[in-house]
């Protein structure tokens, strides 16, 4: 085949072989007997994509190009997608995401005190409701997605605009001095209401507005897109006084549902939105962030057993918010929020109003 190549196939093709040659190298010292200490002892740190066992030049532009650009992102990923993404074997590719896993340092098991110690580092912000903060276990956590649930008016914006003023606030009125980032995907952000919060808690409405971080998702994609982007943000505040805190998307369905309509597509969809929250869980807990995300659902008057709150975007959303908020309007303008399924706290309701300092007992 390689006769009469261009002298750029021939040199991926030589990659390649490399490729092949590096991974057979690897299947040997696989084996536990054939390692000498010397060899354990050069264990070296994973820092690229080439850097991975088995990944060459070839292969890691195979899966740039398909967007997995980090060994966080190769962590997440699933050997089928690698497999069909890098035509390697299947394998291989598990080889590649474990290597991944240990050098991201996620997925991997951990010391229950360990995890505990992890756990006490977690933040809370205020959601400005104190009986709404008790349902939640003290606010929204860090390391987690918050998911708020309910029909069109519920009060799911009203929430995370108040909620991208309170994270502001020093940790003694309820915040995390944190900076904030707000993915719009329905053109529901409104600066002069964030303005209107902030004055209304005591802080300097223009100072509050320059620590929120603003962009408006055109698409599914371009959603996607957008939470690397934040990363980017992350890391460049993150030695600040004013790290980022908390990420808003409202909402963060209505892309994917418009998108992805019929049967047929809904396999499709739940991949790519798994995806794309394996990526917001991992910025969660490597930046210690809150992550609120909003989901609207259509009222179903019948539905009075069971559940009636299934939330578009199924299954996969519902396990992957780490706690889940139904809200729904009550009387006199009052709205009610319900704890649904949360691992570690005692489910019940909450009332608050929305008033002009967001939301509020
Ligand atoms: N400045 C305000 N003061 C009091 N109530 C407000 C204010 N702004 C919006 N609201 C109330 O918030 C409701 C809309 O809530 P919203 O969070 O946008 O719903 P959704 O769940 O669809 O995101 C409206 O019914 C309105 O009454
Ligand atoms: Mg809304």
């Amino acid at each position: 085949m390689f006769v009469g190549e261009t002298m750029a196939k021939k040199k991926k093709a030589a990659d390649e072989i490399k490729e092949l040659e590096e991974f057979e190298e690897l299947e040997i010292h696989d084996n536990p007997a054939e390692e000498t200490p010397k060899k354990k002892k050069k264990e070296k740190t994973v820092a690229t994509l080439e850097d991975l066992p088995g990944v060459g030049p070839a292969t890691a532009e195979k899966l740039r190009e398909a967007g997995y650009d980090s060994i966080e992102a190769i962590a997440v990923a699933s050997p089928m997608e690698l497999k069909e993404i890098a035509g390697i074997s299947e394998g291989a590719a598990l080889k590649i995401i474990q290597a991944a896993r240990e050098a991201a340092n996620i997925g991997t098991f951990m010391r229950a005190d360990e995890y505990y110690e992890r756990r006490k580092t977690v933040g809370k912000i205020t959601t400005g409701s104190k009986s709404l903060d008790k349902l939640l276990g003290g606010g929204i956590e860090t390391q987690a997605i918050t998911e708020f649930f309910g029909e069109f008016g519920s009060g799911k914006s009203q929430t995370a605009h108040t909620l991208a003023v309170t994270v502001q606030l020093p940790p003694e009125e309820g915040g995390l001095n944190g900076s904030v980032i707000w993915i719009d995907t329905e053109n529901t952000f409104r600066p002069e209401r964030i303005k209107q919060i902030a004055e209304n808690r005591g802080l300097d409405p223009d100072e509050v507005l320059k620590h929120i971080y603003v962009a408006r998702a055109y698409n599914s994609n371009h959603q996607m897109l957008l939470i690397e982007k934040a990363e980017e943000i992350i890391k460049e505040k993150m030695e600040s006084d004013k790290p980022v805190k908390l990420i808003i998307i409202d909402s963060l369905m209505a892309h994917f549902r418009a998108e992805y309509v019929g049967r047929g597509s809904l396999a499709e969809r739940q991949q790519k939105l798994a995806k794309h929250l394996a990526t917001i869980h991992r910025v969660a807990n490597l930046y210690d962030v809150a992550v609120f995300v909003t989901n609207q659902v259509q009222a179903k008057p019948d539905a009075f057993f069971g559940d009636p709150t299934r939330p578009i975007g199924g299954h996969i959303l519902a396990h992957s918010a780490t706690v889940r908020i139904y809200l729904r309007k009550g009387k006199a303008g009052k709205r009610v929020a319900r704890l649904i399924d949360a691992p570690h706290l005692p489910e019940g309701e909450a009332i608050f109003r929305i008033t002009e300092r967001g939301i509020e007992d």
